[in-house]
């Protein structure tokens, strides 16, 4: 928004979309601890929602509680705090959040909160951060919030902040949620975790199918959670019959899914899900419903 518009105090329902890794591959370990890998991280229509209006006080605040978790380690509330510190602005937030996507469940909810709210504040207040900036500003709150600022799906490396864009097929993947959290540094700290695999190349990926794509994470995962293994092993019974790509689990758990070509072979294996778990059909996104909020 340029010259004179009046520039708006309030947005609502700003989407944060979740992320599935259809492939995540474990290369190395930084020695600050932090994991580099390899993964192609894919946008899906499943969001959280956020509401914000600006203050002329300076208070960035939640309106709404979140479940058990300190101010000072809600992802929405540090991002706001970290941009405003970082663009010196003198405005601050009332944010409501309305959450659909489970925490620990590796959908890169939180993730994307921090990333919606970092978008949505550089609009509101002015600031013109540019694209690399806010990314940059994102690595600081979670390996993840870079790629939800890119705009595209990804293939992703270093811990999350080297991304290159790349184009994914439309598909329609069931989701279960295995009614288990799982704090992701357990994963990664996992002394099981194999590290030190090989590095792929972005070319190999045109031609692979995502059936031969893994999850290093999953392993172990598994193991220390036998609701993932129990989840992944009902989706893979359907494999030969509904030519599915393999079940696998996204992220460091704990949700699991599998692609279809079709949403309506999609609907069909969701309708069949055991009801002690939560599942869904989601549709892949080709961008990120804000891009269009930064042009550079
Ligand atoms: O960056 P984020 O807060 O999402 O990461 C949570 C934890 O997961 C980190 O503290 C680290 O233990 C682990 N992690 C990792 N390598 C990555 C991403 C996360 O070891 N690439």
């Amino acid at each position: 928004m340029q010259g004179n518009q009046t520039r708006p105090t309030q947005l609502l329902a700003c989407p944060a979309p979740a992320k599935l890794n259809l492939f995540l591959h474990i290369v190395g370990r930084r020695t600050d601890g932090y994991h580099l890998l390899q993964s192609v991280f894919q946008l899906i229509d499943r969001c959280d929602y956020l509401d914000f209006s600006v203050r002329d006080d300076g208070v960035i605040q939640r309106l709404n509680e979140v479940q058990g978790v300190p101010a000072e380690q809600d992802l929405v509330i540090r991002a706001a705090k970290l941009l405003q510190t970082y663009s010196s602005s003198q405005l601050g937030a009332d944010i409501k959040l309305t959450k659909q996507l489970p925490m620990g469940g590796g959908l890169g909810g939180g993730s994307s909160d921090a990333a919606t709210t970092l978008l949505a504040l550089n609009h509101l207040w002015n600031c013109q951060l540019s694209r690399q900036e806010l990314m940059a500003l994102g690595l600081k709150l979670g390996a993840d919030v870079p790629f939800f600022l890119c705009g595209t799906n990804a293939f992703v490396e270093g811990i999350g902040e080297l991304i290159q864009t790349i184009t994914t097929k439309e598909q329609w993947f069931v989701i279960i949620e295995p009614g288990v959290h799982v704090p992701t540094p357990s994963i990664f700290s996992a002394k099981e975790l194999t590290r030190d695999t090989k590095v792929v190349r972005i070319t190999d990926f045109p031609d692979a199918t995502n059936a031969t794509w893994k999850n290093d994470l999953q392993a172990v995962a598994c193991t220390l959670h036998g609701e993932i293994k129990d989840a992944i092993d009902w989706l893979s019974q359907f494999e030969l019959s509904a030519g599915l790509a393999s079940a696998k689990m996204t992220g460091s758990g704990s949700c699991v899914f599998c692609s279809f070509d079709d949403e309506d072979s999609a609907k069909k294996i969701c309708a069949q899900v055991p009801k002690q778990w939560k599942s869904w059909v989601a549709k892949s996104l080709q961008q990120h419903p804000m891009n269009t909020w930064l042009q550079n």
